[in-house]
């Protein structure tokens, strides 16, 4: 095992690629707009943003797995409405 993350406090995981391709389309800026809504949100210590290797998606880059979604060509104004309704699972 690696270092002891303590992962189990989490409740949320925001997977970010971090891939060449991903890296090249903003992926290291839309892992801190990441970072940001959640603790902004007071979900700093429930969520977590993690940083993946390539998930082989690379056209779609920058890439995010959000619970079961697969989201491609993320841009960072889209983060706080995915906060919305993939972590906190609001719906209007
Ligand atoms: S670099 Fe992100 S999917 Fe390949």
């Amino acid at each position: 095992m690696g270092k002891d993350k303590d992962y189990d406090k989490y409740c949320h995981f925001v997977f970010v690629c971090n891939g060449k391709d991903c890296c090249k389309s903003g992926a290291k800026d839309l892992q801190k707009q990441f970072s940001k809504e959640l603790k902004d949100r007071g979900l700093k210590g429930s969520a977590k943003v993690i940083k993946t290797k390539c998930t082989g998606r690379c056209k779609e880059a920058p890439v995010a797995i959000v619970g079961q979604h697969w989201l491609g060509k993320v841009k960072e104004s889209q983060v706080p409405i995915i906060v919305d309704e993939l972590v906190l699972q609001k719906v209007d």
